[in-house]
């Protein structure tokens, strides 16, 4: 990978804490009591970790052996397959907005075939076994996201018990798959500095599955506005909830601002599935959580979240403006 010499995606922060921070919930989902606990972790942190997923470790190994296998590649070859939208090849770039990261990745739509086409040249006779391999990891890794969904509204008391996992089964459901590579930093280089992997935002959609080599590098920012960075743990999955979880929620379960930094001597991979809904659902809290009280959020599409949230910079609130203004509190 080319050395990077825009300063944009270096940040000279000295606060970067990278002490690693061991309080990530872990929850069992073979547990009786996993419902309440899932519950519990959307609430307070919107970020947790799973293990008995239910993701057959082969399915996973070779997925990651085939994205080394890629990444590997020559430049030149790797961007026969690019640009990425709505899927292939990108580098440093992220987005159309002017974000950059020492990164580069695959971007795949779950529900088209059409994704394959730009790698054909690159993979060869071996274009079925990526499709293969990629669809049997994303088809598990769906259904684990369903079945933590499931389990969430169960432990809301919630009915149907399908009310959030419906919009990822949908045959049109608007889910995404991406592929990270972080190319380990020369440290000569960046000596002293903090190099962003992927700057900070939180995931548009409903909920985000994360798989991640033994490599550090993600961060999540708490509630008291401190970054933590997460230990690596290749045995788990990682769980964001997205934006319009949030939302659904009416701010209950909270969509979690997260980055990753750079490694200066390893490379990190992470393989992350983005469930969404179907563009044309409205995105809206759920009556039955409402209990009298009125939506935090104007009502939108989940097309129409996408197409703001896709125009503004990822580090912005792209909630913000659906956000509706909330009267001041009157001291009494
Ligand atoms: C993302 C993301 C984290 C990672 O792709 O939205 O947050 O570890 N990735 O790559
Ligand atoms: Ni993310």
């Amino acid at each position: 990978m080319v050395v990077l010499s825009k300063p944009a995606v270096i940040e000279h922060l000295s606060l970067v804490n990278n002490t690693l921070f061991h309080g990530v919930p872990l929850i069992d989902l073979s547990e009786p009591d996993s419902n309440s606990l899932l519950v519990k972790a959307c609430r307070e942190f919107g970020f947790f970790k799973v293990i008995n997923h239910g993701v057959p470790t082969e399915f996973i190994t070779k997925l990651e052996s085939l994205a080394i296998q890629f990444f590997s590649l020559p430049l030149s070859e790797k961007e026969k397959a690019g640009p990425p939208d709505p899927c292939g090849y990108g580098n440093k770039k992220i987005g159309s907005n002017g974000d950059v990261g020492w990164i580069e990745y695959i971007l795949l739509t779950t529900n088209t075939d059409s994704n394959y086409q730009k790698f054909t040249s690159i993979f060869g006779e071996s274009q079925e076994t990526f499709r293969c391999i990629v669809n049997g990891y994303v088809s598990s890794v769906k259904k684990m996201a369903c079945k933590i969904l499931e389990k969430l509204a169960e432990g809301l008391k919630i009915e149907p018990k399908n009310i959030f996992s419906k919009l990822v089964m949908d045959e049109e459901s608007d889910s995404i798959f991406r592929l990270n590579h972080y190319p380990p930093c020369p440290d000569d280089q960046f000596k002293g500095r903090n190099l962003i992997g992927f700057g900070e935002h939180t995931d548009p959609q409903i909920i985000s599955v994360l798989r991640s080599n033994n490599t550090s590098g993600l961060q999540v920012l708490l509630k008291d506005d401190n970054w933590i960075s997460v230990p690596p743990d290749q045995n788990s999955f990682f769980i964001n909830v997205g934006d319009s979880l949030q939302v659904m929620t009416n701010g209950m379960f909270k969509s979690v601002r997260h980055r990753v930094m750079a490694n200066t001597s390893k490379s990190r991979i992470s393989m992350i599935y983005f469930g969404g809904p179907p563009l044309c659902e409205k995105i809206v809290p759920l009556p039955s959580l409402m209990k009298g009280e009125d939506s935090l959020y104007k009502e939108f599409t989940w097309f129409e979240y996408k197409k703001s949230a896709y125009k503004l910079r990822l580090a912005e609130n792209r909630l913000g403006r659906f956000e509706k203004l909330q009267p001041p509190c009157v001291n009494k």
